[in-house]
Order: structure tokens, then C-alpha cells, then sequence
């Protein structure tokens, strides 16, 4: 697949989407942003794909944020239109694949950098991370749904208070706030990514599929988290996976499931 903005490589059940802008902190881009839905799209179609990592490229950055260059002239109606156009392609786009996403995240993962990673189903970070929404510093809010997740993530009151002070916090602090599962070692980061990847391909991808659609429902308006929680382990019953896994616990051997 040719990029420009970002790389693309599988192996071994996991596709690994990493952004290339190191000389810009991995900025986001609009072309960016494009690259990355493809990327995801492609990732999520692949059946050989089980577990997505997102990083960033270098030793410095996840993402520094959104592109300030690309918007500092906009209007109120192409800010609107960024926001609305960037949560659909890319931050909704991944909260929603039903293939899981880590965010592995390697350095300063701020503003749009900090909400692809809040978008993604989980993450974990290096001990050298910072991470933020900084965006009042600059005269805007979060505008891909970082004032939505962060809240979820970490409660109400830190989020108010990350946000209206446009701090930072280091990886120990995230990890206390559970906003990141665990903290490594840069050196260390992708093997442990690796590892937890390991646990989760040995799992149904079908029935993972619905626990994220089902998690997911709980924080949509409008959905009954329960209700989707009902329907999902109903469909469950009707898969390939469930007749393997059940079959294998039985007979006392590993499952092999197949997907399906
Ligand atoms: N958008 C566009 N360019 C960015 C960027 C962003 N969000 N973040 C960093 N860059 C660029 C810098 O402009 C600089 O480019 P240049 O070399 O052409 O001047 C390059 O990346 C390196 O960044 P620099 O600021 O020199 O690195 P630093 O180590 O001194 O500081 C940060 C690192 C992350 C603290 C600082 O880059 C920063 O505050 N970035 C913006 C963070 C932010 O507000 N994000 C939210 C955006 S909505």
C-alpha cells in the first residue's frame, strides 16, 4: 500500500498502522487522516488481521496534535466541518471497528494525538509520554471527541481540569488516572504491546467483535447498553467460534477458532 504519511505492515495476525510525520511531531494532517482511515479500513476488511496497533513514528512523538498550520485561518463553518469531518473518517470510524485497536502510545500524544488515542479500545504507553489536550491554549476545544472521552475515561473533574488548564500529565500520572493500562519502557513498548496482542488472538475475534459493539452501546445516547449486551450473546450462539470453543472445552483441548 503506498503512503506517504503514515506506514502500514502485518505480521502474525497484527497490523501495525504507524504515523510518519516525525519532523512535524506527527502532526495530523488532513492527508493524514485520509491515509489513516484507509489504513484502518484496510485493516479492519483483512481477515488475516486480528489486533490493530496505532503508534507514532520516532522516539519524540504519538502525535503532537491536529496540524495548527492546516487550520489557524479557518472560519466558524470550516472549524465545524473539520471537526465533524475528522470524527466521522477517523476517531468515530476507529472507536467503532470491530477489530480491537491499541493505541501504543510512544511519546507526547496531545490534542487530536491524545483523542485518536482515547478512540482507539485501549492503550498503553512509554514511560517518557506526556499527554494533554491543550487546545484552550490556543483558543479552540477538543474538536474530534476528546471533551466525550476524556470524561469517560478519567471522570468528570480531571477532564474539566486537564482541559481548562491545558496541562499535561507524565505516563505515571495516566496510568493512575486509567487513562493508559500500563507503562513500559520505550525499548520495551512494542513487546509488551505484542504480548497483550498474543492474549487476545488466542480469544473468538467474532465474539471480541460483539463485547466491543456491546461496551461500546453502554456510552452512546440513545442505546441500551444492556439491550445490545442481550442481542450480541444471542448472535454469539449462532457462530462458527462458539461451537469450537464450547466444543473444545469439553473435549478438553485448546480451541482453534475460526473466526467466524
Ligand atoms: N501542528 C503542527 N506542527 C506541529 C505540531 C502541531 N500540533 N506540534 C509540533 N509541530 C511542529 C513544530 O511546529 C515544529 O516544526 P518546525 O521544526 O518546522 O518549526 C516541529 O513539529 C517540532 O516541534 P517543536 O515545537 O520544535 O518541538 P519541542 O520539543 O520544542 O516541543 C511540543 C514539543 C509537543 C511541546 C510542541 O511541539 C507543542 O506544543 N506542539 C503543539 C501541541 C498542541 O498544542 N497540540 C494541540 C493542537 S490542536
Amino acid at each position: 500500500m503506498n503512503f506517504e504519511n503514515i506506514t502500514y505492515e502485518h505480521d502474525s495476525g497484527i497490523t501495525t498502522i504507524t504515523i510518519d510525520r516525525p519532523k512535524k511531531l506527527n502532526a495530523l494532517n488532513q492527508d493524514t487522516i485520509q491515509e489513516l482511515h484507509q489504513a484502518f479500513k484496510t485493516a479492519e476488511d483483512d481477515v488475516d488481521t486480528k489486533v490493530i496497533f496505532i503508534t507514532g513514528s520516532g522516539e519524540k512523538a504519538f502525535v503532537a496534535g491536529a496540524d495548527i498550520s492546516e487550520f489557524a485561518d479557518y472560519s466558524v463553518a470550516q472549524g465545524q466541518q473539520l471537526a465533524a469531518k475528522g470524527q466521522a473518517k477517523l476517531f468515530d470510524f476507529v472507536a467503532h471497528l470491530s477489530t480491537p485497536v491499541i493505541a501504543v502510545i510512544n511519546g507526547f500524544a496531545l490534542g487530536g494525538g491524545l483523542e485518536l488515542a482515547m478512540a482507539a479500545h485501549f492503550r498503553i504507553a512509554s514511560d517518557n509520554a506526556k499527554m494533554g489536550l491543550p487546545e484552550v491554549s490556543l483558543g479552540v476545544i477538543p474538536g474530534y471527541g476528546g471533551t466525550q472521552r476524556l470524561p469517560q475515561l478519567v471522570g468528570k473533574g480531571r477532564a474539566m481540569e486537564l482541559i481548562m488548564t491545558a496541562g499535561m500529565i507524565d505516563a505515571a500520572q495516566a496510568l493512575e488516572y486509567g487513562l493508559v493500562n500500563h507503562v513500559t519502557s520505550q525499548e520495551e513498548l512494542m513487546e509488551l504491546a505484542e504480548k497483550i496482542a498474543g492474549k487476545i488472538m488466542k480469544n473468538s475475534s467474532v465474539a471480541i467483535a460483539s463485547a466491543i459493539a456491546s461496551i461500546n452501546a453502554g456510552f452512546e445516547e440513545g442505546e441500551n447498553g444492556f439491550e445490545t449486551e442481550i442481542t450480541e450473546f444471542g448472535k454469539c450462539f449462532g457462530t462458527a467460534d462458539f461451537k469450537e470453543g464450547t466444543s473444545a472445552f469439553l473435549e478438553k483441548r485448546k480451541p482453534n477458532f475460526p473466526g467466524q
